[in-house]
């Protein structure tokens, strides 16, 4: 098969499998992730084949979308889709490598041995940034019950699983605890630009958001 087919056939096996998720990994959440890490292979140099497919594949061994303890289930069903299709070997190791990195837990803030894994693990946060960052965010808040805001709560940067249970965290809160700090682990200097202008929307919105709920404007 060719690069273009094998892309292709991903994308499908990427739907097929996300299909019923209901974890915020859903088909546009891969879509998006692709896009950006296509657009930053090509300002970056990397390998664009591998990025591509790293990206489109990266969720399906997520211990969110199929169970803590099936990671690495998940990576082997990938390793032999990906030899099924065509893909040589190295190129499998190397798109294996970086799934595996994302998938496990605390994966996401293991550190990428290749240019092409820094690309991807990029595109994957930078989809928490921004106005689709946001939206994200209150989506997910909305689905477990969590309020927007709750001004008697101070910002907290480190919530425990407990205090989640109890209902103290807001979709705003997650900004403290998550989004603000997502700027400074970009790896590539293109999406550090990309993710410099998120994070300044999202200063907007928050200073928009504040406004509003006084009053103010
Ligand atoms: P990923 O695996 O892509 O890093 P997560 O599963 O942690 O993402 O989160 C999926 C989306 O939901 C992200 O946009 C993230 O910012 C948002 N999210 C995660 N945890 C919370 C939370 N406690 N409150 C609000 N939004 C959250
Ligand atoms: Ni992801």
């Amino acid at each position: 098969m060719d690069k273009r087919a094998i892309i292709e056939a991903a994308e499908n096996f990427a739907k097929e499998e996300l299909a019923t998720d209901s974890s915020g990994h859903d088909w546009w959440h891969i879509y998006r992730v692709t896009k950006s890490a296509e657009k930053i292979a090509q300002m970056e140099g990397a390998n664009e084949f591998i990025c591509a497919l790293a990206a489109l594949l990266h969720d399906l061994a997520d211990e969110k979308l199929i169970g803590t303890g099936n990671e690495a289930a998940g990576i082997a069903k990938i390793k032999q889709w990906l030899l099924h299709h065509g893909v040589t070997v190295d190129d499998m190791e190397h798109v294996i490598e970086i799934i595996g990195a994302m998938s496990f837990k605390g994966g996401n803030r293991s550190a990428m041995r290749t240019l092409e894994g820094k690309v991807v693990q990029d595109a994957d946060r930078l989809d928490a940034l921004g106005a689709v960052g946001i939206a994200r965010t209150f989506a997910y808040s909305g689905a477990k019950g969590q309020l927007s805001h709750d001004p008697t709560l101070a910002p907290r940067e480190n919530m425990t699983a407990e205090e989640y249970r109890m209902g103290k965290s807001t979709a705003i809160n997650h900004f403290y605890e998550k989004l603000l700090k997502l700027k400074d682990l970009m790896n590539t200097d293109y999406a550090k630009e990309l993710a410099a202008e998120r994070h300044q929307f999202m200063v907007g919105f928050l200073t928009q958001f504040y406004a509003e709920w006084e009053g103010e404007k």
